[in-house]
């Protein structure tokens, strides 16, 4: 039996939780991307490798010929083992390790998105014993606010994240002097979940009045990396699989320069549709005022409810019966490991299979082994 697009025959003797990953909805969702971008062939988009590092996952994202967006050493060589050529790599990161950088010039990553003027000096140092040259964008926080969760905003002058875009041109004329750097262009990124186009309209600007400021300064400004951000509809995973692209790079194709290449850094808006938390009712309890559904999946799984009170949809697969509100949880000794409250689903019963949906990005690359638990493993469409 297929239920929505569940194999559940599949599913019978799997030991649970595990992800469950939409191969071709993940195809779909690069191929709409690709057609995005047809008509600006220097715009490149990096896969945020953070999203999910999956090497399965990784590997059809780099078949479709993106770049990757990597924040460690680790993401770095997982991409590289995935099959993304060195040149499509970029590297950012508040607090890149020494051997990190290393890893990076060694490879000889496209380049590296510097955070701060001592990270420049360190990089710099490095490339000049190892005979090489680094290639660097500098990370600008752009002090631009964007509608979504506080713990996932990161463009705000408070935030600890890139240089901010007042003190930009002392950093960029270092840059231009020390011989074993060369400077690229700027990088941007505001945050994460973010359904409001006027928030990218706003980088945009910001971007532009930047780059407007350091011309008339005579000094270069390279090209555009925007970071991510895109959001995804969390509540409707089975009308709006596919995140608004064309509003996404239509803002960008309308505010920025089209001669410049722009560079962009997408995560959840690539994978999180396409995978989903499959795990067993284990008991349905009777609370006082509540009726609980607890499952095998657990917040060591699947944080982000937990961790940013996000609200994913969770369906039974295996049942058609009247629905019911159910407080979702899971198994781990914490009041917040919770899915959802007050949840409608059909009646639920020991050893249901429940999927929670949209967990493509920031599930399993967030799991744990939190109680000593196993990690989630993941199975392909
Ligand atoms: N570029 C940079 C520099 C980033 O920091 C991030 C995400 C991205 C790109 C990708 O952003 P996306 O397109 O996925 O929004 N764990 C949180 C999300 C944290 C995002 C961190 N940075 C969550 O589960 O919602």
């Amino acid at each position: 039996m297929l239920r929505g697009n569940f194999p559940l025959e599949r599913f019978r003797d799997l030991r649970t939780p595990f992800y469950y990953y939409d191969t071709p909805l993940l195809k779909r969702t690069l191929e709409t991307v690709r057609k995005q971008l047809r008509d600006r062939p220097s715009w490149q988009v990096h896969y945020a490798v953070k999203a999910n590092a999956n090497p399965g996952v990784l590997s059809l994202i780099a078949e479709a010929g993106l770049g990757a967006d990597c924040v460690s050493g680790g993401e770095i060589q997982a991409a590289l083992d995935a099959g993304f050529p060195a040149t499509g790599i970029v590297y950012a990161g508040v607090g890149k390790a020494d051997w990190e950088i290393r890893l990076g010039l060694e490879q000889q990553i496209q380049r590296f998105n510097v955070e701060s003027e001592a990270e420049l000096e360190v990089i710099a140092a490095l490339a000049a014993k190892m005979g090489k040259t680094a290639p660097v964008s500098l990370r600008v926080n752009p002090d631009i606010g964007a509608h979504t969760h506080a713990g996932i905003t990161t463009g705000l002058a408070e935030n600890k994240f890139g240089i901010y875009h007042g003190s930009l041109e002392p950093v960029i004329r270092r840059a231009l002097e020390l011989e074993h750097v060369r400077f690229l262009g700027l990088h941007f990124h505001i945050g994460s979940q973010i359904l409001d186009m006027s928030d990218f309209a706003a980088l945009c600007n910001r971007i532009n009045d930047i780059r407007r400021t350091l011309e008339r300064h005579r000094l270069p400004t390279g090209d555009i990396n925007v970071g991510g951000g895109l959001g995804i509809e969390y509540a409707h995973p089975n009308h709006l699989p596919l995140a608004d692209f064309e509003s996404y790079f239509g803002t960008f194709k309308r505010l920025l320069p089209a001669h410049v290449p722009v560079h962009f850094e997408l995560g959840r808006s690539l994978v999180a549709p396409c995978g989903s938390l499959i795990s067993r009712v284990l008991y349905v309890k009777e609370g006082l005022s509540r009726k609980f559904a607890v499952l095998d999946a657990g917040m060591n799984d699947l944080v982000r409810p937990a961790m940013y009170h996000a609200s994913h949809r969770i369906e039974n697969l295996s049942s058609d019966g009247p629905e019911q509100a159910y407080d979702v949880v899971g198994p781990i000794c914490e009041s917040s490991d919770v899915f959802g409250k007050d949840v409608m689903l059909s009646e639920c019963r020991r050893g249901d299979l429940i999927a929670i949906r949209s967990a493509g990005a920031y599930g399993e690359s967030m799991a744990s082994c939190y109680n000593s638990r196993p990690l989630p493993g993941s199975i392909f469409e």
